[in-house]
């Protein structure tokens, strides 16, 4: 172990640069190499450290050590994306278990849990957790198996009370798991909070350059631990070991980006919110956000996602997000670059219409990622796109 690990109470900059690593014995090098291999030598049967590339490889473990240090975890199961996670998360429930969802969460969340796991008879139930009374109603029927929290959501950026839903969760008996992807965490730890799993679409700001497909399972319970990696191993969720180090590469500049996302993302909404073809801003660090203050005692920071509301019609929204210079049109999020896109039209299109009309998402909502360029270049783009597309 490097010296500097061995202390404790590090900051998370000299956590996610130095958790799991150590230098080569043989070589001395400071970075890992990548292990791309398969299967491994066995000196008799059964007798392995590693055995084959499906349950376990050596770029595995110095990247959970990250993981969990970063989240204030004991445990940290790095899988194949955001929906691998979900995935092995998922197995902790069987066919009859009910599962309660917020009713605005990430559309592929929809798509695996509402439209493919309800084939295997797990219940997904749809319910504003904003409302903490609506969510102790229905917990207090005591058959939740499991409250499935996304805090800040996608793509509305509602706020959700995590301490309070976790207890709420414990009391009656469920696993309570928290989709940290929009806040990382450096700017919230649900573990902390009370919440049992924490799970990442590391392909976002973990991994932050928009170069990797991955994904993250932090616990504080061993079982579950068990569980989730039982699952990566049986249902093929592993993680490949170029990812593995191009994720490990990432993490270690996360604290240093999210420092400049969240600036950035202020600076973003404060401009938009004072434009007039703006309806509206939401972003969890603007006062006008309706859960501000939750965000502020729950959040050490707001992150870089903003939505936004033009004063127009869809057609010339669409226009808008299509005339931007420097911010790409494009699904995902949390990466170096800007990113916007229109979630009804993309990334939450496979929510079907009524459900999303339902779940209070408008046609026209536009979400920005807003990147770590230099802010003023995205305050001019987003100014010329407006002017060149709104008489
Ligand atoms: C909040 C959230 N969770 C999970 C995912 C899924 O992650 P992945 O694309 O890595 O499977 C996404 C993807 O956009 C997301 O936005």
């Amino acid at each position: 172990m490097l010296r500097a690990m061995a202390k404790t109470n590090l900051g998370p900059a000299t956590t996610a640069i130095h958790a799991g690593i150590e230098p080569n014995p043989v070589t001395g090098a400071i970075v890992d190499p990548i292990s791309q291999c398969s299967v491994y030598a066995q000196p008799s049967p059964g007798e392995f450290k590693y055995d084959y590339g499906r349950s376990m490889n050596p770029n595995f473990y110095p990247l959970e050590k990250a993981l969990a240090a970063l989240e204030g975890a004991e445990h940290a199961a790095v899988v194949s994306s955001g929906v691998a996670a979900m995935t092995a998360i998922i197995t902790l429930c069987k066919a009859g278990d009910k599962i309660l969802l917020p009713k605005d969460l990430y559309g592929g969340t929809y798509r695996l849990y509402v439209q493919l796991f309800s084939q295997f008879g797990l219940k997904f139930i749809q319910i504003d957790m904003r409302d903490l009374d609506g969510v102790e109603k229905r917990l207090s029927q005591g058959d939740i198996k499991m409250l499935y929290a996304e805090s800040p959501t996608n793509p509305l950026l509602q706020i959700y009370d995590l301490e309070k839903l976790a207890s709420l969760a414990k009391a009656a008996g469920a696993v309570s798991v928290c989709d940290n992807t929009f806040a990382t965490p450096m700017c919230q730890r649900p573990l902390q909070l009370g919440f049992d799993l924490v799970l990442h679409s590391a392909s976002k700001y973990l991994g932050g350059h928009s170069d990797i497909v991955g994904g993250a399972i932090m616990t504080n319970d061993k079982d579950m631990h068990t569980q989730v990696t039982f699952a990566r191993k049986s249902i093929g969720l592993h993680h490949d070991p170029l990812s593995m180090f191009l994720l490990r590469r990432g993490l270690k500049t996360l604290p240093l980006r999210m420092e400049r996302h969240q600036s950035n993302a202020m600076k973003f909404a404060q401009h938009l919110e004072k434009h007039p073809a703006v309806e509206q801003v939401i972003y969890p660090g603007l006062e006008s956000h309706p859960q501000h203050d939750i965000a502020k005692r729950q959040m050490s920071g707001f992150s870089g996602m903003v939505s936004v509301i033009f004063k127009t019609d869809l057609d010339t929204t669409k226009k808008i997000v299509s005339s931007f210079e420097v911010i790409t049109l494009a699904e995902s999020l949390g990466a170096v670059e800007s990113l916007v896109q229109i979630p009804a039209s993309m990334s939450n299109q496979k929510i079907p219409e009524e459900v999303r009309a339902e779940n209070g998402l408008p046609d026209g909502l536009v979400r920005f990622s807003v990147g770590i360029e230099d802010i003023d270049d995205l305050i001019a783009d987003v100014d010329q796109a407006i002017a060149a597309c709104v008489p």
